[in-house]
């Protein structure tokens, strides 16, 4: 059986709104092993209102995830594989930051964009856009069920331009978030899933659990597409974009009606 990959997590200790101690790290990291992940990207977050030079930002995170990966060791854990990045919040300037580029997924053009949860606005998409054109990377919206004022104009036209959507593992194990999910699964418009894991006990590693659900109940080949396409990203190949291109049986269509029915 493929391994998962989380592709966004907040398990550095000290660094964001992630753990607090370092002994929390190594759980989460634990976790996600015994879940059948195998490599964690490691995700925290990064703002540039809070002016600290990406030159810095980076240092930290390294430095933090080499703590991490040694203390693990010393106490005989068993983890999966680290991969670092970040969490990049959208503003208007970003592509024109010094060093963005080393925000991306290590090894990757992926980038894990947040996006502000206010209205979206023009210059979000030509922010968006400068991004791909400017520093040549490739967009990973975040969380994309999270945002209050997305519809479906709006993810079609990120979609255009080579951009991709990641939802939280939350989002399928939530009965009021997965109706919504449900329909931009349907329409396309899921890429990639991970697991957003913050600590150990609200927001805890729970990555398996939904690929779990939407073997079971959704869409095995659904399913193994998001996993297919986390080891494309981590291998910084395309990913494919439309999933119903990827199915090998019947259209999901049938499918999808009778969960919504
Ligand atoms: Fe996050």
């Amino acid at each position: 059986m493929l391994k998962y990959v989380d592709v966004h997590s907040h398990i550095l200790p000290k660094l964001d709104d992630g753990p607090e101690h370092i002994e929390t790290s190594v759980k989460m990291l634990e976790e996600e092993y015994r879940q059948n992940v195998e490599t964690v990207i490691l995700t925290p977050h990064f703002k540039d209102a809070e002016h600290t030079p990406v030159d810095e930002f980076v240092a930290k995170r390294n430095q933090r995830a080499t703590e991490l990966w040694q203390f693990a060791k010393e106490q005989g854990a068993t983890i999966p594989t680290l991969r670092l990045g970040a969490e990049v919040l959208l503003n208007c300037d970003l592509s024109e930051i010094k060093g963005i580029e080393k925000l991306a997924i290590q090894g990757t053009r992926y980038i894990l964009i947040e996006m502000p949860y206010t209205a979206w606005y023009d210059w979000m998409f030509d922010s968006i856009y400068a991004l791909i054109a400017h520093c040549n990377l490739i967009p990973v919206i975040a969380h994309i069920e999270r945002y209050p004022h997305v519809d479906k104009k709006k993810l079609n036209k990120l979609s255009a331009m080579d951009v991709y959507f990641q939802i939280n593992a939350e989002a399928v194990l939530d009965k009021q978030m997965r109706k919504n999910v449900l329909k931009m699964i349907d329409k396309d418009a899921i890429h990639l899933m991970g697991s957003d894991c913050h600590n150990q006990s609200e927001r805890s590693p729970n990555l398996a659990e939904a690929y779990e659900y939407l073997d079971k109940k959704v869409s095995g080949e659904f399913a193994h597409y998001l996993n297919v396409n986390s080891h494309l990203l981590l291998d910084n190949e395309y990913i494919e974009k439309y999933a119903s291109n990827y199915y090998q049986t019947e259209p999901q269509k049938g499918l999808f009606k009778r969960i919504f029915r």
